[in-house]
């Protein structure tokens, strides 16, 4: 009798235990939220703005192909700050329910604009402009993939 008493509080404590990590309160929800959208604001924009501008200008090289790498390093650390809790709530987020509800769909967007800046990368690192700007435009494509099916920025318009 005693050890199943035991078990039981075990059982509860472990669940309690569960449910507090994977959840969030409010205030770590904020926290968490204003994290995520920093790393797309100060790294993913600048360095894809940096790029959108040398592809244009025809001096696409290495420094782009350093630019595009710093989103791909960021992508893994960004994908780590969507606790359950902080989605769309009454905190102000873009994040759709739709990453809580298809994580591994979440997961595919940003694996394709991983391949994308690494097939970049190497566009740049050769400096043929036709390769690059091809290339870049499939970057481009995958951002807005990501965000028009599990929210985020507004699109991002390419000339042809
Ligand atoms: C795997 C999905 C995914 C990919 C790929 C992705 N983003 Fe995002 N992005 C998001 C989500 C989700 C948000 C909304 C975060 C929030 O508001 O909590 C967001 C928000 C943003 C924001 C707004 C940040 C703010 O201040 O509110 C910018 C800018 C942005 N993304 C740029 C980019 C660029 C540029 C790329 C491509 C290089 C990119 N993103 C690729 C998911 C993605």
């Amino acid at each position: 009798m005693k050890v199943s008493l035991f078990i039981a509080s075990l059982i509860a404590f472990a669940i309690l235990a569960l449910s507090v990590s994977t959840t969030v309160t409010a205030q770590d929800a904020a926290t968490v939220i204003k994290d995520r959208k920093n790393h797309m604001k100060k790294i993913n924009k600048p360095n894809i703005r940096k790029i959108m501008k040398s592809v244009k200008a025809g001096t696409v090289g290495p420094a782009d192909a350093a630019a595009a790498a710093k989103i791909r390093v960021n992508m893994p650390k960004f994908m780590q700050l969507f606790p359950a809790g902080s989605g769309p709530g009454k905190i102000k987020t873009r994040a759709k329910d739709t990453i809580w509800s298809d994580f591994s769909g979440f997961q595919a967007k940003k694996d394709s604009l991983v391949k994308a800046l690494v097939g970049f990368e190497a566009a740049a690192k050769s400096g043929n402009a036709a390769a690059a700007d091809k290339a870049m435009r499939t970057v481009v494509s995958a951002c807005n993939g990501c965000h028009k099916a599990y929210g985020g920025w507004r699109r991002i318009k390419l000339k042809k």
